[in-house]
């Protein structure tokens, strides 16, 4: 695996810049394949930031022209894992009432987020609701929520870059990488 060290973390490579490249030309294509009608893409920041502006300028390309407004949630995580409380820290300011709705977000993996904006956005109207995630993270399910739109299945990592954080750091790497904790750093294989 290609391993990179940033800033005194081993990081290694899980998804490429062209193996994400390809795959959200394919979601957009999947997306558009749905004909959603009066469509408002809803980014839930921060994480899906980069995920969310590659993934609608391809869906310009798919063929659909969609509103974009954004949400800020937060949910607090202990260490690397939800809490369950999940905050809204900026809210959309349009009104969602008949449209279809797509949410995206970085990593579905508790399912709170995302059940939880689902929720909040049909209680205000909205017609269907799509989600789209780029990680699908397995194992720890504590919400009725499903991706509709998945990019990649996600090993049980801690992930980072394409928008994705540790504590605000790693966001800007063009690729999904997984930091490598230091007593397992000496065990990996090139
Ligand atoms: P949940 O589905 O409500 O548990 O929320 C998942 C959220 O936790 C994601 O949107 C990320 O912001 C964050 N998260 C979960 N796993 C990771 C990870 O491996 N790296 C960075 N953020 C993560
Ligand atoms: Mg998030």
């Amino acid at each position: 695996m290609t391993q990179y060290v940033i800033d005194g973390h081993k990081i290694g490579v899980l998804f490429s810049q062209d193996d994400i490249a390809s795959r959200v030309a394919v979601l957009a294509k999947d997306i558009a394949s749905r004909r959603p009608s009066n469509l408002l893409v809803v980014p839930i920041l921060k994480g899906s930031f980069v995920f969310a502006a590659d993934l609608i300028r391809a869906m310009h390309h798919a063929g659909l022209s969609p509103e974009v407004d954004f949400m800020i949630l937060s949910s607090y995580r202990s260490a690397v894992r939800s809490s369950g409380q999940v905050q809204v820290l900026r809210d959309i300011e349009t009104d969602v009432q008949g449209r279809d709705v797509l949410l995206i977000d970085d990593i579905l993996e508790s399912g709170r987020t995302l059940a939880f904006a689902k929720d909040l956005l049909a209680a205000r109207g909205a017609n269907a609701i799509y989600t789209a995630v780029l990680l699908n993270k397995p194992g720890h399910l504590a919400a009725h929520v499903s991706a509709d739109f998945q990019g990649f299945k996600c090993p049980d990592k801690f992930v980072v870059g394409y928008g994705m954080d540790m504590a605000h750091q790693f966001r800007e790497l063009p690729f999904i990488g997984h930091v490598i904790p230091a007593d397992e750093a000496g065990q990996d294989k090139a």
